[in-house]
């Protein structure tokens, strides 16, 4: 016997949080009879949500979360220093670890997932995916300097791939700009060393966009479930 909401969510139809959300809302039915929170139920019950049979045959071990990281987190899953993990922030039973890295100090998109094949895939150089950041500098960005983190800067001895990047906005005041850079590699703390390379300190870093997944509706902190269209979308990108 096992609780209605752990069944759900190991099943990955849902985050245990969005699947308690459901049983609350009343969209889900063990055998034809409103669930409530913290109901047991056996393999042989019948569960519904949103009229739906649950397939309990299609136990999905793997699982996909989209995070808005907050600052102040490791993008590991333990650290040595005892500082807060990425993977603590998650509630799941499942073995899940972060897609490629984010610093201390970054916020923004990150995936997380005990999904080994896709990880390979999007974090392989060949077919790094498009990563987009807004980094707020010190210093009010020449044209040139602009040019030059398009075409490609030398990082730990290596040129930076071309990238796309766009001044969004200066503040002569506080003297600092705004940034937004398009990527596709991930090398270790890449956006302030290509910053650096040319001169810039960055004060602060955000990564607005994995791939198609952006983290608009996710306050810091927050994160969410990807749909199976999701998942199959990365597997495709990855693929290409
Ligand atoms: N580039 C950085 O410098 N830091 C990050 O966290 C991500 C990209």
């Amino acid at each position: 016997m096992e609780r209605v909401q752990k069944v759900i969510s190991n099943l990955g139809y849902a985050s245990r949080r969005e699947a308690e959300k459901l049983i609350l809302d009343g969209k889900v039915l063990i055998n034809n009879q409103k669930a409530n929170l913290g109901d047991k139920v056996k393999p042989s019950d019948i569960i519904k949500i949103n009229g739906i049979v649950l397939d309990k045959t299609k136990s999905n071990d793997k699982v996909y979360y989209l995070l808005n990281k907050p600052r102040g987190v490791v993008s590991t899953t333990s650290d040595e220093l005892g500082r807060k993990t990425v993977v603590s922030l998650i509630e799941t039973d499942k073995r899940i670890y972060p897609v490629g890295r984010l610093d201390y100090d970054t916020t923004g998109a990150i995936l997380l997932t005990n999904d080994g094949d896709l990880t390979n895939l999007l974090i392989h150089p060949s077919r790094e995916v498009e990563k987009v950041y807004l980094a707020k500098i010190k210093g009010i960005i020449t044209g040139s300097d602009i040019f030059k983190l398009k075409n490609g800067v030398v990082v730990d001895n290596k040129k930076t791939s071309k990238a796309r990047v766009k001044l969004k906005s200066y503040d002569k005041k506080n003297n600092t700009s705004l940034v937004e850079l398009v990527i596709h590699e991930g090398r270790n703390h890449q956006v302030k060393k290509m910053f650096e390379a040319i001169g810039y300190d960055v004060i602060k870093l955000t990564r607005i966009r994995f791939a198609f997944l952006d983290v608009k509706t996710l306050k810091s902190g927050e994160y969410r479930m990807l749909t199976p269209k999701e998942v199959k979308k990365l597997y495709n990108l990855g693929s290409n």
